[in-house]
């Protein structure tokens, strides 16, 4: 062999034994570091929920999700959101069905419907997946607990009010999010049954959102159109309210519509301050979300929880805003 041959083979040899060093290096590397790492993930959360909502993007429920994932964060549990994009019911049946496929410990969502929600819940009961309703409860389904508003007393609450406010004279117009969802079933019964003793409270017309701001502000319109003695609405999601209110402002705003509202969103509040919208109802998003995690927890760790937690309600007005409020702020200069 000649000098060169002899240092192209050693250097050939050398090449072998550095690469082949690196490659064991690396591949303990990986294993060992990608092994401990997933323990990590693991021994990170606790467990693994998923909150299931009747809208993703939807304000309310955002702060549903921020209650949720404060609690999910204080008890290590590894929290997702997943949901129809906007309100569907398919959407929000197969996020369920995927949610459970993957085995999580635990599913929070609504009981939109007893046909549609009640089977699948129970579905997902059978294979072992906890299920706790929030919001709106399917009670004749097997789901561990509901927590949420008394949606029928919150309804009722409304009509109680309407009457006290509009001393029991009123024309009234209905916009729902739906005909329906059991929540927004609920809510409306209650108000009927407020109001069906007082003859100066007539209930005109009873349209539906579909939870859209868009499609109440349309119904509203239409409403007004056709009945123009109608000088009332009651909005039972939480959008109907603001986008009813958009139109009073617009082409009714002489003070002489009343309008009783649901939850307490930013605009919802402004329009408050603005003496368009009388009143709201007020519900606990935030700490539904939250509560329903521990309840989860509880539940997988044997602990007794009650099977129904209502939520406070009650109705709010422009004399129970903070003197902070921004608008307060702005209305004063
Ligand atoms: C209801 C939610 C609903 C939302 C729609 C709230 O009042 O409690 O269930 O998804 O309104 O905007």
């Amino acid at each position: 062999m000649g000098r060169l041959s002899v240092m192209a083979y050693t250097f050939g040899a050398l090449f072998f034994v550095v690469s082949c060093s690196f490659s064991i290096f690396y591949g303990v590397k990986v294993v060992t570091h990608d092994l401990p790492s997933e323990k990590k993930a693991q021994e990170k959360y606790n467990y693994h929920f998923v909150l299931v909502p009747e809208e993703l993007d939807n304000e309310y429920w955002r702060l549903v999700e921020k209650g949720a994932k404060a609690a999910a964060k204080d008890y290590g549990v590894m929290l997702e959101y997943v949901g129809p994009k906007q309100s569907n019911i398919d959407d929000h049946l197969k996020a369920i069905e995927m949610s459970a496929a993957s085995k999580v410990d635990g599913i929070m969502t609504q009981g939109l419907s007893d046909e549609q929600f009640t089977p699948l819940i129970n579905r997902v009961i059978e294979k072992g997946i906890p299920v706790i309703t929030v919001d709106t409860d399917a009670s004749n389904s097997k789901r561990m607990a509901y927590i949420g508003t008394d949606n029928y007393y919150s309804g009722y609450l409304a009509g109680k009010a309407l009457i006290a406010d509009t001393k029991g004279k009123a024309n009234v117009a209905i916009i729902t999010g739906s005909f329906y969802k059991n929540h927004q079933i609920q809510r409306v019964k209650g108000f009927e049954d407020a109001v069906k003793a007082e003859s100066g409270i007539q209930i005109i017309d009873v349209q539906e959102s579909d939870i859209s701001r868009v499609q109440a502000a349309e119904k509203a319109y239409q409403i007004l159109q056709e009945h123009p003695e109608v000088n009332a609405f009651y909005g039972t999601s939480a959008l109907d309210g603001i986008g009813i209110a958009q139109v009073v402002q617009k082409y009714k705003n002489n003070g002489n519509i009343y309008i009783m509202a649901f939850d307490t969103l930013p605009e919802t509040l402004t329009y408050i301050q603005k003496g368009i919208i009388n009143a709201t109802v007020v519900q606990e998003p935030y700490e539904m979300g939250y509560e329903a995690v521990i309840m989860m927890i509880d539940i997988i760790e044997g602990k007794k929880v009650p099977s129904i937690i209502h939520t406070n309600t009650k109705i709010l007005k422009v004399g129970d805003l903070p003197p902070s409020h921004p608008d307060r702020m702005e209305a004063r200069y």
